[in-house]
């Protein structure tokens, strides 16, 4: 009796775990979840706001950046400018407790501690101006942001996937395509020396669509 019983729980253990293997499985990925719900979709897609709006620092700098407090707040708050942040007050949405959350963090004079989504190791370098100015879109690598609820991790980030790109394996959109052509360095570079009669053949034997470096020194250092 107590056998039977212990092989009918397993069999229910089974059918549960099959249940949320199932479910899991066919969810949408989600990002950490964030200290207040920012939501993309609404400022991208309803609002139309670039993603350089916030991310000001991406085509000039290694870091992409997040935005300051202050920016939020400066169309959150009417008026930000001049009044004593202890005195702010929600402009709007109205009763938006995740709005309002972003009102206390500037009255306290704190910023918005965001949980980090992607995290190199340090040993690894990625510089966000230079995929930028050469023209990749922030899709290619991180996927439909605009779509997401809470940002997630989109592409692998690990050395295999950087190194595909470099090597030109990755396949990129038509316009992308044209513009890494016309501007990356390294194809430039290498054009350059086989029209000064250097034998880049070598160089270009293994990977003919190579598009930027893949020495171990450009990415650690
Ligand atoms: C109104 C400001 C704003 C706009 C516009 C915006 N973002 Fe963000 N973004 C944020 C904030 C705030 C965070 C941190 C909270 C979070 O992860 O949702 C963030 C997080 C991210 C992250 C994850 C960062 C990490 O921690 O690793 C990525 C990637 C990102 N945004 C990409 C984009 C892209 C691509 C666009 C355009 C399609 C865009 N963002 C538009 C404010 C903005
Ligand atoms: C070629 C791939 C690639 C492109 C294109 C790209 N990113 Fe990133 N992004 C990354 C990687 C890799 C990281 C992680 C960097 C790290 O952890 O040091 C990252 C991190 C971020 C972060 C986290 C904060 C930071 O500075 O590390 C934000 C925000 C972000 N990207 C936004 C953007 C936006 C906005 C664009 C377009 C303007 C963009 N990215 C284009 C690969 C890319
Ligand atoms: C250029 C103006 C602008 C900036 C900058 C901006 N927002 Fe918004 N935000 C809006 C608009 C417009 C809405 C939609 C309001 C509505 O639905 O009535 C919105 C909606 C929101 C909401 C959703 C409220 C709800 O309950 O639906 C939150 C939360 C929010 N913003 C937080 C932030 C944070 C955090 C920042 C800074 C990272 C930020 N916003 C920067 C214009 C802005
Ligand atoms: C979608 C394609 C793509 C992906 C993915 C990508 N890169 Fe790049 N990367 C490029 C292109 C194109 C350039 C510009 C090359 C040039 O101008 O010489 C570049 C340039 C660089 C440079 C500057 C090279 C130099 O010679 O100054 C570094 C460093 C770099 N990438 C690191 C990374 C790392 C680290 C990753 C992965 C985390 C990565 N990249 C992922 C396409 C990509
Ligand atoms: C285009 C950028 C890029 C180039 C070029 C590159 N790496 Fe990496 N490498 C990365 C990134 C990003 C990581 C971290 C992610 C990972 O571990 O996959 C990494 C991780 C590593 C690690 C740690 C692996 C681990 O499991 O912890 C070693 C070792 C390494 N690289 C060695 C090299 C050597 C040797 C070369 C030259 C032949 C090289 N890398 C060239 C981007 C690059």
């Amino acid at each position: 009796m107590t056998k039977r019983l212990s092989i009918a729980a397993v069999v229910v253990v089974l059918v549960l775990a099959a249940g949320a293997y199932f479910l899991l499985g066919g969810a949408e990925p989600r990002g950490p979840e964030q200290p207040i719900a920012f939501p993309h979709p609404v400022h991208v897609v309803d609002n139309q706001m670039e993603c350089t709006y916030c991310h000001y620092t991406a085509e000039r700098a290694p870091g992409a950046g997040l935005p300051s407090t202050q920016l939020c707040v400066g169309c959150h708050v009417p008026g930000s400018g001049a009044i004593d942040p202890a005195q702010a007050q929600l402009g709007f949405p109205e009763g938006s407790e995740e709005a309002e959350k972003l009102v206390e963090y500037w009255r306290q004079g704190e910023a918005i501690p965001w949980v980090r989504v992607h995290n190199l190791p340090k040993h690894a370098h990625f510089p966000h101006d230079s995929h930028v100015t050469v023209g990749l879109e922030c899709a290619t690598c991180h996927g439909p942001v605009e779509e997401m609820d809470r940002v997630y991790q989109f592409s692998s980030l690990r050395m295999g996937w950087c190194m595909d790109c470099h090597r030109g394996g990755m396949e990129l959109s038509e316009a992308e395509e044209a513009r890494v052509q016309e501007r990356s360095g390294y194809i430039r570079r290498i054009a350059a020396a086989a029209d000064a009669g250097v034998d880049v053949r070598a160089e270009q034997m293994n990977f003919p669509h190579q598009r930027a470096s893949v020495d171990c020194t450009v990415c650690h250092y």
